[in-house]
């Protein structure tokens, strides 16, 4: 299953990692943002430790429980660990009610913006009542606690609401992304045996109205359930659609149900607050268990402690919510304590690329959390489109998904936040709930490239083939071995393939003792600062030597004029695998020779001449799924001069051939 690459006789990685330490600097929190960061002093990390696991009611203390639990960890029936047993509480009352008791009624929750310009605003107020009436509706329609609902809708309001709706009668939901295929959709509806389907005509993309009920109904086809459907209309005249016989109004069920009041179930703590399907090695997608109590406790303590959200804020995680990153970072953190949380529904690049800066203008943004490949984008873009707006409300800039090459942190910290603002690198998974592998942004030094040392409470280390903590420098694989409240309690109705892939590498089921195996690789230096490599099955392996594709292209885009890099192990005759570049160029910079050259040597200069790309392709683009993540099995495919896999989930397919076509040709 896992590509090991530390096969050597020592069982010691080999990666060479000095070049990439050399080019660190540390930065230190500002201390404008320290005075005034919900969490500052140093001694948390002491405190969680010495008082592990009750420290943990730190985070349960955010929320409001209808009854109190009884036991923080319950680790009896371990890898299956429970968190805040006996505890009830409900996630909409959370998110809602409370804080409109408190007095936030006309706080705005919800900030939302379409592509073409429109704006919404939900306050707390309009939020509850709106949710109040589809939770009636929901509840009209058949739908009962324990019922799987799935939301297949894109960054539209209604989504939150409709998973604020489901958490309100107790009926976990399972969020499809609006870019996944009909066929995905009915897999995952399928595999949760789910009755109900939330979706809309469509949305915008680029300015084109996109028919997305065309899409849902085709999935639906493949469901064996008879499936009760409810559709948002966004589009309006745009897009004329019909009700089918099962199929409901969003707009007329929620006017029909208008002022209906929902009393918020009580949840058991360990009850499933919803689902989220992941992919993993095999083909089969993953139902990804999160529960009520624990994941709720979780993402509004990291949205505390790590994005430092305040209820005054307008605070922007610029994800989609069909990833776990907008359910933890814009759904459920941010509105359990209480803030505004922002929506953008389009492409950053519309209609112009400064539209992200703009939205951040307009709309006094405090935090804005997005992912690297996004950054390298507006890098690639240039400086002129945030130096025309005023981004002095930013206090905090955050990053996730992917590991992020020192020099766009760089950039991101001087284009973006003004040189005053801290970043958090922030490492975590669809399984782990919220984050995991962070600096706090108020009391560690910032290391661009590393995400930094494990969050308080959290056991994270890095270790060799055989469990063993390795030293400082060396490249070895992440464990956690500690659980955590908001860690994933079992795969959806395959407890077996829970344990197969996450508890079977490093745990001693014998000596009872559990260690959750990410499946990444990481190194980790003298301060206790964790930089992840990347996937080990993104590792390769040439002459024996095991090179992290993650380090080469961090080499890569160190050189100036590039923009992003992709780096695969493609098959060699004498090697085994020889490492293949796929590279894009900045706006200004042109393919040559010398850029070829400049490559190579950064990659010899950095990591040693065993990494000396075979190849390097100029690309104007790579091919990326629809979530934005670089599918390396079609370039491994094209360096590899196998047939090409399946492109059928990719976003740009055609750009599968540009770039086969140009190995053939011998460009
Ligand atoms: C994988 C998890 C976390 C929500 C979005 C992705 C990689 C994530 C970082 C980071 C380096 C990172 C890991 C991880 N990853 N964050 N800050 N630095 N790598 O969730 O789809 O479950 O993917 O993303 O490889 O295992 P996901």
């Amino acid at each position: 299953m896992v590509a090991v690459f530390m096969s050597d006789d020592t069982g010691e990685p080999e990666v060479e990692l000095e070049a990439r330490l050399e080019e660190r600097e540390t930065f230190e929190p500002p201390e404008s943002f320290v005075e005034q960061a919900n969490v500052s002093d140093p001694d948390v990390y002491e405190e969680f430790e010495e008082n592990w696991p009750d420290c943990w009611e730190r985070a349960a203390d955010l929320l409001s429980w209808d009854e109190a639990y009884d036991t923080v960890l319950e680790d009896g029936d371990a890898p299956f660990y429970e968190w805040f047993t006996g505890g009830e509480l409900n996630a909409s009352y959370n998110c809602l009610d409370r804080h409109v008791e408190e007095g936030a009624k006309n706080r705005a929750a919800i900030k939302w913006e379409g592509e073409l310009g429109e704006t919404r605003t939900y306050t707390y107020g309009d939020l509850l009542n709106e949710v109040e009436a589809f939770a009636a509706a929901l509840r009209d329609l058949g739908v009962e606690e324990d019922d799987v609902v799935t939301l297949y809708m894109p960054m539209i309001p209604e989504l939150p609401i409709a998973m604020l709706a489901c958490a309100r009668i107790g009926a976990p939901h399972s969020v499809v992304f609006a870019g996944f295929s009909a066929d995905a959709l009915a897999t995952r509806m399928n595999s949760a045996d789910s009755e109900y389907l939330v979706t809309c005509d469509g949305y915008y993309r680029r300015g084109d109205a996109l028919n997305h009920k065309e899409k849902a109904d085709k999935g639906l086809r493949g469901v064996e359930n008879d499936v009760q459907t409810v559709v948002v209309d966004r589009l309006g005249d745009e897009l004329t659609h019909f009700l089918g016989a099962d199929a409901h109004d969003y707009g007329e069920l929620v006017a029909d149900h208008e002022g209906a009041s929902v009393e918020p179930v009580s949840r058991d703590a360990e009850d499933m607050l919803f689902l989220m399907y992941t992919s993993g090695t095999t083909g089969e997608p993953k139902g990804v268990k999160h529960t009520t109590g624990g994941y709720l406790a979780y993402t509004a303590w990291t949205s505390h402690a790590v994005l430092d959200v305040k209820p005054e804020d307008t605070y922007w995680c610029a994800a989609d919510i069909g990833w776990i990153t907008g359910h933890s970072y814009i759904v459920y953190g941010p509105l359990a304590l209480g803030t505004t949380t922002m929506m953008y529904e389009g492409t950053p690049d519309y209609p112009e690329k400064d539209r992200l800066w703009d939205l951040i203008e307009r709309n006094r943004v405090d935090t804005f959390y997005t992912a690297p490949t996004a950054i390298r984008s507006f890098m690639k873009w240039g400086t002129e489109y945030p130096e025309r707006h005023d981004l002095s409300s930013l206090r905090l800039l955050g990053t996730v998904g992917e590991p992020i090459n020192p020099r766009a942190w760089k950039w991101y910290y001087k284009h973006i936040g003004g040189e005053e603002c801290p970043i958090v690198d922030t490492w975590w998974q669809t399984e782990t709930g919220g984050m995991m592998i962070t600096t706090l942004p108020a009391i560690n030094e910032m290391k661009p490239g590393s995400a930094g040392p494990p969050l308080p409470g959290i056991d994270a280390r890095v270790v060799d083939a055989a469990g063993e903590e390795i030293s400082a420098g060396e490249a070895g694989y992440l464990t956690v071995n500690d659980p955590w409240p908001g860690m994933l309690r079992t795969l959806y109705r395959n407890d077996e393939r829970f344990i197969e892939e996450y508890w079977q590498e490093y745990s001693d089921p014998d000596a009872d003792e559990w260690v959750y195996f990410p499946e990444d690789g990481a190194t980790v230096d003298e301060d206790g600062y964790v930089t992840v490599l990347g996937r080990v099955d993104d590792v390769i392996n040439v002459s024996g030597h095991r090179l992290g594709t993650m380090e080469i292209e961090s080499a890569i885009v160190g050189v100036p004029g590039v923009a992003e890099a992709a780096v695969v192990g493609g098959d060699h005759e004498i090697k085994g695998e020889a490492v293949y570049t796929y590279v894009i160029l900045e706006d200004d910079a042109e393919p040559s020779e010398d850029m070829r050259e400049r490559i190579v040597a950064a990659v010899e200069d950095d990591i040693g001449p065993i990494a000396r790309p075979e190849e390097v392709l100029f690309t104007p683009e790579l091919p990326k799924t629809r979530s934005g993540k670089i599918m390396r099995r079609l370039l491994e495919d094209i360096a590899s001069g196998d047939e090409l896999g399946d492109t059928s989930t990719l976003r740009n397919p055609e750009i599968v051939d540009e770039i086969a076509d140009q190995v053939d040709s011998g460009a």
